[in-house]
């Protein structure tokens, strides 16, 4: 499963990347507003930092298929060619990804809430479809169920579409669809630092430290026990 960082703010990306095997960033204009910069000005930092290869997830806001478009030639021109296109589900969203797909372009299908909606981004050329667990789940249905059996109709129908689940709250969302085999997972920074925090693995680690340090002395280390 790739794993994404789900934020716009750069200083927290960059302390992602210093620290995580992660696989690029996704942004949402909700995102994008948070930061209060102009929205190119920040993408194109962020485009800097991680560099051409990785993946950068943008959205168009445009609610029509011709403004969707246009706006994902802007976005590309500007923010290179491993931009995806975050492009809503909806019937306008559908026809411009027939367009941009055909046309060669990344995209994303986004504001996936449905397993249909995932079924019909994937007929229409999505790379990526991103089922919103958390908010499913607010919905009173099952985010993680839903994501699964998004990941069964594209199997089951020989689909390319890959799953982007978004939408995260907790450690234990990422890890149930990581242990399914989702194709990636975008995931904003304190839920990705959860990932991995737990005061036994501090303890046991400190505890090490603090026995060889009894036995070489305050400070040794392998570097310097000899
Ligand atoms: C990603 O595509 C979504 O825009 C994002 O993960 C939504 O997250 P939220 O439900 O925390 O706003």
């Amino acid at each position: 499963m790739k794993l994404l960082i789900d934020d716009a703010n750069v200083a927290k990306i960059k302390k992602i990347y210093e620290f995580y095997p992660v696989d690029g960033v996704t942004t949402n204009p909700s995102i994008l507003a948070k930061s209060g910069r102009n929205p190119y000005e920040v993408l194109k930092e962020i485009r800097e930092f991680i560099g051409e290869e990785a993946e950068l997830h943008a959205q168009v806001i445009s609610l029509d298929a011709d403004g969707m478009v246009k706006e994902a030639e802007k976005m590309v021109s500007v923010l290179g060619k491993n931009t995806f296109i975050k492009i809503p589900t909806i019937p306008e969203g559908l026809k411009a990804m027939k367009i941009l797909s055909a046309r060669g372009f990344k995209i994303t299908a986004t504001a996936i809430y449905t397993p249909m909606q995932a079924y019909l981004a994937a007929k229409a050329g999505a790379d990526y479809a991103a089922p919103y667990v958390n908010r499913i789940d607010n919905l009173g249905a099952d985010g993680i169920a839903s994501a699964k059996m998004i990941q069964n109709i594209y199997e089951n129908n020989g689909f390319k579409t890959q799953i982007l689940a978004a939408s995260f709250k907790n450690s234990n969302q990422v890890q149930e669809l990581c242990a399914y085999g989702v194709g990636a997972s975008t995931v904003a920074p304190d839920v990705i630092e959860n990932l991995i925090k737990n005061a036994c693995v501090t303890s046991a680690v400190q505890d090490f430290v603090t026995d060889f340090e009894k036995l070489c002395g305050a400070g040794k280390t392998m570097l310097d026990c000899e």
